[in-house]
């Protein structure tokens, strides 16, 4: 959600701190501030703060200018409180010695706002957040025996700890202490280990210009960042050891590289991160996966599924793959609702989460439920370290690199890769799945990556339909079998990015409601590749003409026939049915980038969106 960058070395902390903010603000992105200290005793701490993007943050630092080696530095997504200069962090005590950023939700904010103020405190925001300064304060003053000793930061926000409930990442400093103090309960930081300096953000590609040591903190730890060191212990204060990670890509991989938006940077990097998640998991016979699972195929009876947003279409292809490959009962939820269904699972269901950050609160938290219920747990993941990778019995990592643009794309075709792979893992495993199908799907996997190169080769055509139906205001998408999640992803792509009003159903669904939308003002984009259900689709495709609608035919290679049936086709290379999703999308990705660019809107940040979403 928020982005949170904090340094302490010898650089100037308003650089480092800006620049990592640029590399997070596709976190949140409603207001953004910033505070330096110099651990001058007796100090105020400076702040600035701005609603709107980080340009007009910038911009008021260019009048006046921070200067320190000590710093935190927030975007903010808002929860509590519109997103104006006030509400924006860093939040100060009165005395502007105490700063805090958060990221996350204080659950019980008001009852201790309430106790606050009948205590004295003045609070200057609508927000959350500030209570935890003015808890922190009141815990300083009452350790006020350690004079300047750092533990007496500590030991205040130990103490502020016990009070409040949620989920959340929270960062302190003071103008007395060259330290910063973070606390992570739910909510992801990672800290940078740098030589005379160490830096800590909520995501990894703020800390990548400095460093690719870092340190994943986990729920209840509490960190304390100097020059020197960093040291780790429970919110009790006892010692926790934390190992550090490399991170294997650099920072240029989480920049745009030469496109305009980094959607269209992650659109093309498809055919590589299909390599990535599928190359090196073939078995040298041709007919098998070599997943490292503790997973056991025969073990289940059945399997479950959930995630948010794109990774839940993703699951829903998942569906179709492991029912028609592994012969496993399959069923799909999002995760806001699975988490509090009371869900039926026991030790032989499997439920997969699919996550791109593995931060999503609702996805995390449903992952939690399962547990709890006694499920086995797989999830299909991009972000190493994350919370999810951390509490689940196995990981398939779609090796997807980082995904910066808010609307997924690379992120989405990976996981389905992924699905194909359990899929076939789970059917080999069982017996259930030939040698002939798996042979061929396994050939169809290998060619992947080249025919989802062919499909972006082809974005010049998508650009013309585009053009020609940029000011419609209305989009209906239909799919079927394993491509209704198609045209559901289609329709959200083009509704996240370009605001168009978007819809999709099942093909053969059109006739039962939604074909009464069909005039001449509405496209409609049907996938209409090789597929058992070619015929009935276009049946469909008639029915949408017969009433003056204007049909966008997704179509494969070669299918000439399809033009009696559509106003427009957009053809891909023609692949085996149950890879088809993969190739399928990518005109429809295309389509809705250059639709909001032709509207003029902000592609890799649109409106009121956020990349991970770590509030419910
Ligand atoms: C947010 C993003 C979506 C994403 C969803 C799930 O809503 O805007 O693009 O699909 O979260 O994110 P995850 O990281 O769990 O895949």
């Amino acid at each position: 959600m928020c982005g949170i960058v904090g340094y302490v070395g010898g650089r100037e902390a308003a650089e480092v701190i800006l620049d990592g903010l640029a590399r997070l603000e596709y976190r949140g992105y409603d207001s953004a501030g910033i505070v330096v200290a110099d651990a001058a005793p007796g100090a105020r701490l400076d702040a600035v703060k701005r609603a709107g993007k980080l340009d007009a943050l910038r911009s008021a630092l260019q009048g006046s200018p921070l200067s320190g080696h000590l710093g935190l530095g927030h975007t903010r997504w808002a929860t509590h409180g519109r997103p104006n200069d006030a509400n924006a962090h860093p939040h100060l005590s009165e005395d502007a010695r105490l700063a805090v950023i958060h990221n996350g939700i204080i659950e019980n904010y008001l009852e201790l706002k309430d106790r606050l103020q009948a205590g004295g405190h003045h609070f200057a925001s609508e927000t959350d957040t500030e209570v935890l300064v003015h808890l922190i304060e009141d815990h300083y003053q009452a350790a006020a025996e350690l004079g300047r000793a750092r533990e007496r930061l500590v030991r205040a926000v130990r103490g502020a700890l016990t009070e409040v409930r949620g989920a959340f990442a929270l960062v302190v400093a003071h103008a007395d202490h060259d330290v910063i103090v973070a606390a992570r309960a739910t909510s992801p930081l990672v800290i940078g280990l740098g030589e005379g300096e160490n830096l800590l953000a909520s995501d990894v590609p703020a800390l990548l210009p400095y460093t690719r040591e870092v340190v994943f903190l986990e729920d209840g730890d509490l960190a304390v960042l100097s020059r020197d060191g960093v040291e780790v212990t429970g919110f009790d204060g006892a010692p926790r050891r934390r190992d550090a990670t490399t991170i294997d890509w650099d920072a240029e991989a989480a920049e745009k590289g030469g496109f305009d938006h980094y959607m269209l940077k992650e659109i093309y990097e498809q055919p590589v991160v299909l390599q990535n998640t599928l190359f090196g998991r073939f078995a040298g016979n041709g007919l098998d996966v070599r997943l490292e699972l503790e997973l056991d195929p025969r073990a289940i009876d059945r399997v479950v599924v959930t995630a948010a947003g794109t990774a839940f279409y993703a699951g829903q292809v998942g569906e179709v793959l492991i029912e028609r490959l592994a012969r496993l009962p399959v069923e799909v939820e999002v995760a806001s609702e699975f988490r509090y269904r009371r869900p039926v699972v026991d030790e032989r269901t499997l439920c997969v989460v699919v996550s791109q950050s593995g931060e999503t609160i609702d996805t995390l938290e449903a992952l939690r439920e399962a547990r709890r219920r006694g499920a086995r747990t797989l999830a299909i993941l991009n972000v190493k370290g994350s919370s999810i990778s951390r509490e689940v019995d196995d990981v398939l990592y779609i090796h997807a690199g980082p995904e910066i643009g808010v609307a997924s794309t690379k992120a989405y075709t990976a996981m389905l890769a992924a699905f194909e792979l359990l899929a076939l893992y789970l059917g080999r495993g069982r017996g259930t799945l030939p040698d002939a199908l798996a042979a061929e799907l396994l050939q169809g996997l290998r060619e992947l990556p080249q025919q989802v190169q062919e499909a972006i080769d082809r974005r010049a055509s998508v650009a013309e339909v585009a053009e020609r139906f940029k000011e419609r205001r209305d989009y209906l998408f239909l799919g079927r079998g394993v491509n209704v999640p198609t045209a559901f992803e289609g329709a959200l792509k083009l509704k996240e990015i370009s605001y168009i009003h978007a819809e999709a159903y099942a093909t053969g669904e059109m006739k039962h409601g939604p074909i009464a939308l069909i005039d001449r003002s509405m496209p409609v984009v049907a996938v209409a590749t090789a597929s058992e259900l070619y015929d009935k689709t276009v049946s469909n495709l008639q029915e949408v003409r017969a009433r003056e609608g204007t049909v966008i035919a997704l179509a494969s290679d070669g299918d000439d026939g399809i033009r009696r049936h559509a106003d427009e086709v957009l053809y891909v290379p023609a692949v085996h049915e149950l890879l088809s999703p993969i190739v399928n999308v990518v005109p429809l990705q295309l389509l809705a980038y250059e639709t909001a660019l032709r509207l003029g809107r902000d592609v890799d940040r649109p409106r009121n969106l956020a990349k991970s979403v770590t509030v419910e």
